[in-house]
């Protein structure tokens, strides 16, 4: 198995920071990709690993994908992921939490942060007492939440992929995996959109809970891959898509929230060749780090719900040119973010 430290060196990280306090029991990794275009920007996760290097390894991939996210976006941030190896529901999440978050404190700023799997806005919230790197675009000071931002700008992705594949998002059938807090949301608003869902949760009673609401049809986790759709739509853990899921897909068209959505890139080369259209997932899911925009006072809370929804036109901008070089869009847009950071870096000599 590759060390961590070849896996960093590999994909390129400025910094990568182990935090051990065995007082409370806490294990975390914050990893920092990029500060190139700014301060390093990536959520804070919570979720029980098989191992600390499995954390690691995960904190590595997702911190990347933070700063082509970022990047994509056109914001003057890098990219970043803290990652805390420890179950969600443990009676002292909070108690971790805050071993973590003054960890945090001591990088004064190079790294931004907020909620992510397994942390929600409640729990950044509480971050934010001890550093003042926990974004919290609380909805108290008439802002947008973030995984509502995310959500928002999913539901354009995939309107824009349902416009790819010469139809409305409306009548539309869209597998969604995981219903958590992006999730959850993004099944909502598509149901008001008119498209037919088939939801799937490894949180069963989660799933029942959000197809009620949304008039679902419930779906087995291990089988939501392989659900005959237009759409399908990762809004789970990372790694989705690899060669079991290749070989048993029945969709048209991906676009999702998960983070790191291709177990390698060869996978999204085949998704390509075989004709589905995947939407790639650091462009469609960048409404969360574009709630910085209102709560740095860049936009209000009207125009970024606008800047947000820009994420379908862009896509659609992405797909055309894509088609037209004849290479796969997520290829075209890896690329556009790697130009952009080596003019800076060049700029910066
Ligand atoms: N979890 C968000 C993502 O993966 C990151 C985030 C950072 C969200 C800061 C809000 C604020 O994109």
């Amino acid at each position: 198995m590759t060390s961590a430290l070849d896996l960093a060196a590999a994909l390129g990280h400025e910094r990568v920071i182990v935090v051990h306090d065995p007082e409370c029991g806490l294990c975390s990794v914050i990893a920092i990709h990029s500060s190139v275009l700014g301060p390093a920007v990536g959520g804070t996760r919570m979720r029980a690993y098989p191992s600390f290097d499995a954390a690691v390894a995960d904190a590595l991939a997702l911190s990347r994908a933070m700063t082509y996210k970022a990047a994509y976006a056109g914001l003057a941030l890098g990219g970043a992921k803290a990652v805390v190896d420890a179950d969600p529901a443990r009676p002292d999440k909070r108690r971790l939490l805050a071993a973590h978050a003054r960890a945090v404190a001591e990088l004064e700023g190079r790294f931004v942060t907020g909620g992510d799997m397994g942390v929600d806005g409640e729990d950044v919230r509480f971050m934010a007492r001890y550093s003042k790197a926990f974004s919290h675009a609380p909805p108290a000071a008439g802002g947008p939440d973030s995984s509502e931002l995310t959500a928002i700008g999913v539901h354009a992705g995939l309107a824009a992929c349902a416009a790819a594949l010469g139809r409305p998002l409306a009548g539309a059938r869209v597998a969604i995996q995981g219903v958590g807090e992006v999730g959850g949301r993004l099944a909502r608003r598509l149901a008001a959109a008119g498209a037919e869902l088939l939801v799937a949760d490894v949180d069963r009673e989660r799933a029942a809970r959000v197809a009620a609401e949304s008039g679902a049809r419930v779906v087995d986790p291990e089988e939501v891959l392989a659900a005959e759709c237009d759409l399908l739509s990762p809004n789970a853990a990372g790694g989705a898509l690899d060669a079991a899921a290749l070989a048993r897909l029945r969709c048209r068209a991906i676009c999702g929230a998960a983070n790191v959505q291709l177990a390698e890139s060869g996978v999204g080369d085949e998704l390509d060749r075989r004709g589905i259209l995947y939407a790639p997932d650091f462009v469609a899911s960048a409404g969360g780090i574009l709630s910085l925009l209102f709560e740095w006072g860049e936009l209000d809370a009207a125009a970024t719900v606008a800047r947000v929804e820009r994420i379908g036109d862009d896509l659609g901008e992405l797909f055309s040119e894509a088609r037209r070089e004849g290479r796969a869009p997520f290829r075209l847009a890896e690329r556009r973010v790697e130009e952009r950071l080596a003019a800076v870096r060049r700029a910066a000599g």
